[in-house]
């Protein structure tokens, strides 16, 4: 299968899932299930659940259960981008090709939209199949990943309070590392965990996790400045207007894309001892570099 053939199959798997897991349209009170569906279902490349599903194919695990692991961290990422979306945060009319939820739906119904999802994600973790145990690890992990100690909501207080500061180095790693690293390396931990990898096997897929986290936000900055808001689905250009602290504010475009090169680099170094099993996330790694959108 090619790795484009690959990625329709596994979102395809994912979006089933997913549509299994939030009540339909229909259900009351449908305002928030149709907002909650809306968002969802809008497309998205699912990449945090595919890197879970690989993570735990890597370790040894290609069973079915993983799924469900899977759509907890689609569920947080997209309540994640709602509210970023939001007026009060980066207000963008425009998200996954579409209207953002709170033009569509009202500022209300956006922000408990976001709370939906991020209450129906617990829910789906703690309903996991797999051993007691690493049931509650999962749980701690996805909790602490999108929390405020150097997890997402930590990452995007600095990105908001970046906005009236100057950009430097240290800024921007922190910033970065929190709002979207820590959710790229949950997502591989998770499927490590589920699959009950070993600590070495752990240790390495955390590692290539933190290298695509960083090299994945490197390059959403790069293309806010230089692909379209068509290809984006997503309003290009929001970054420079809002003055926010983005790798190619601190270093420029060559020097951004370079780096994003060396994580890839770095991310592929972490997979060394894993042979054909990890064959499909050296390609999502290049992917994450390579990708328009
Ligand atoms: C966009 O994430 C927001 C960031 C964390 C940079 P994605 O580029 O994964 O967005 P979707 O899920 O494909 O829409
Ligand atoms: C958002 O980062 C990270 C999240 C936690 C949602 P951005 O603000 O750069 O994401 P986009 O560019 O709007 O997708
Ligand atoms: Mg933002
Ligand atoms: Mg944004
Ligand atoms: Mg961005």
């Amino acid at each position: 299968m090619t790795l484009p053939e690959y990625l329709r199959a596994q979102q395809a798997r994912i979006d089933s899932e997913l549509d299994r897991l939030v009540p339909p349209d229909a259900a009351p009170p449908a305002t928030i299930h149709r907002a909650m569906r809306y968002s969802l279902m809008a497309g998205g490349k699912r990449i945090r659940p595919i890197l879970c599903l690989e993570a735990a194919r890597a370790a040894g695990h290609a069973g079915h259960g993983v799924v469900r692991a899977a759509c907890s961290l689609e569920l947080i990422h997209t309540y994640s981008l709602i509210h970023d979306d939001l007026p009060a945060l980066d207000n963008d009319d425009y998200r996954r090709g579409k209207p953002t939820c709170h033009k569509v739906f009202g500022e209300a119904m956006a922000i408990l939209t976001g709370d939906a999802l991020l209450t129906l994600a617990f829910q789906t973790l703690a309903e996991v199949d797999c051993p007691a145990d690493r049931r509650v690890r999962l749980v701690a992990e996805l909790a602490v990943a999108s929390g405020t100690v150097g997890g997402m909501i930590g990452g995007q207080v600095a990105d908001i309070e970046g906005e009236r500061q100057t950009p430097t180095a240290e800024l921007l790693d922190t910033i970065h590392r929190a709002k979207t690293g820590a959710l790229l390396r949950a997502s591989v931990r998770l499927g490590a965990i589920f699959a009950g990898a070993s600590e070495a096997e752990l240790a390495a897929l955390t590692a290539f996790g933190e290298h695509v986290g960083l090299a994945f936000q490197i390059v959403d900055d790069i293309l806010d400045v230089e692909e379209s808001s068509e290809v984006l689905g997503k309003t290009a250009g929001k970054d420079a207007s809002q003055q926010k602290i983005t790798f190619p504010a601190v270093y420029g475009l060559e020097r951004s894309r370079e780096m994003a090169a060396q994580e890839c680099g770095l991310a592929h170094a972490a997979l060394v001892d894993f042979g054909e099993r990890a064959g499909r996330l050296r390609q999502i790694a290049d992917m994450i570099v390579q990708r328009k959108s």
